[in-house]
């Protein structure tokens, strides 16, 4: 049972709180490469973890974070011109560089000083792996970038996607572990001809209630849940990985060469932002699973052209077709992520979790939660994750298979080292 004072610990993620300092810790994705401005192009708004920022590329091609407010009084810095290697307030014309350094001031005497020591709020930002990121966090220097199986591959093997979502961090991270909705939530009705091992296929009706084998990793978790299914080899397990502070790495269905890799930002504390990179790891995918990625059938959800709001959303009921509802799918929703977006978003912003009674289903929730909360709680006596640090920690993937015996995944030869886990404790078996 979480009390409101945990759940208030798990959710808020405000510059002062512990979530927020232990997700600052870490490197934060923030734009994709189809979003990236060019140099002295406009400026983007971003708010990331209750702070709204700005983004800009300079004359120079360097790409930086900084307050949205001017320092002076204020004025938002969204409407400055992106001149020379700066953007200029239009209010009285201060200037700020990537750095957050005020480098013209004209509104002033030339005799005054006060331009020195006038800064902005600033944050170091990358671009690695298609993606630019940002370091919140108060360590200098910046630790390393961290390095996913993913970013292996040619830019020609994936595709990415950036959506907003509005419900807290965390709600949409437990719906990602959550292997026992799939079976519910994602069920077709209309007997597709999928092989079994699919998120639509048998093997999810035939084992609806998985049986959870949970290890804690020195990245995060591996949510090991089995299904026992009509086959030879009766135990079809799928391990979805958790990585520390926001990353999901759910199990391959039936094509183990297809991967997807997703992250869960605060925006602010009732709103996030995903980022979906699906991969293939034996080349570029076809014009079929492109299309797949592309019209949010999988994996990532359509947006509205030019926006981050996804075309199915709360406004419209997620264009519930009751028809459809009827005959073809268990919601009536257009899409895998719509579909969890749905049931994320519909309890609240931010859920009251002293309210909810959890079930043996809920064991990979409740894992999370604890380790979230151990990490929240290590973080106010300077004990930092050891995802923070970025790097090769996260070089991991996830899993599933079918087993001939009942045998726990991690107890079955072979699959930690395909899984990619070093160090490990077990943490549940229910
Ligand atoms: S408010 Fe920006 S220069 Fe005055
Ligand atoms: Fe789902």
């Amino acid at each position: 049972m979480i009390t409101q004072q945990e759940n208030a610990l798990l959710t808020n993620t405000d510059a002062d709180s512990p979530m927020g300092e232990m997700i600052r810790s870490h490197w934060i994705p923030f734009l994709c490469e189809h979003e990236l401005p060019a140099a002295d192009a406009p400026p983007q708004r971003i708010k990331l973890l209750g702070e709204d920022l700005i983004v800009f590329r300079d004359s120079n091609g360097k790409l930086g974070m900084i307050d949205e407010f001017c320092p002076h009084r204020a004025a938002s810095l969204f409407y400055g011109r992106n001149e020379e290697n700066g953007i200029r307030c239009i209010y009285h014309g201060w200037k700020f560089d990537v750095n957050g350094s005020c480098v013209d001031m004209p509104s002033e005497p030339a005799s005054s000083t006060i331009r020195e020591c006038m800064k902005i709020k600033s944050y170091p930002v990358r671009e690695f792996a298609g993606l630019a990121w940002v370091y919140m966090g108060s360590e200098t220097p910046a630790p390393e970038l961290p390095r996913f199986e993913w970013m292996e591959y040619p830019a020609s093997h994936r595709h990415m996607s950036r959506w907003q979502q509005d419900c807290n961090f965390l709600q949409a991270l437990e719906g990602e572990v959550d292997e026992a909705h799939v079976a519910f939530l994602h069920r077709r009705l209309d007997n597709p001809q999928v092989p079994k091992e699919s998120l639509f296929g048998s093997y999810f009706q035939e084992g609806q209630a998985p049986r959870w084998k949970i290890l804690e990793t020195d990245f995060g978790l591996a949510c090991g849940a089995r299904r026992h299914v009509k086959n030879d080899q009766p135990f079809f397990w799928r391990v979805d990985l958790f990585l520390m502070p926001f990353y999901t790495m759910i199990a391959p269905s039936d094509d183990q060469n297809s991967r997807v890799w997703r992250v869960w930002i605060p925006r602010d504390n009732e709103s996030l932002w995903s980022i979906c990179v699906t991969y293939r790891k034996d080349g570029p995918p076809d014009a079929a699973e492109l299309g797949l990625w592309k019209d949010g059938v999988v994996a990532h959800r359509s947006v509205i052209p030019g926006t981050t709001t996804p075309v199915e959303n709360k406004s419209n009921d997620y264009l519930l077709d009751r028809n459809v509802q009827r005959e073809v799918s268990f919601t009536g929703i257009h899409g895998v992520r719509g579909q969890d977006a749905v049931v994320t978003e519909s309890c609240g912003p931010i859920v009251d979790r002293s309210r909810e009674h959890l079930a043996s289903s809920d064991t990979s929730i409740v894992a999370m939660r604890n380790l979230m909360l151990r990490a929240a709680r290590e973080v106010v006596n300077g004990v930092l994750p050891r995802t923070s640090a970025g790097g090769d920690i996260y070089k991991v993937q996830s899993y599933s298979g079918l087993h001939e015996d009942p045998t726990d995944f991690d107890h079955v030869p072979g699959v930690l080292e395909t899984i990619g886990i070093q160090t490990r404790t077990e943490k549940q078996a229910s």
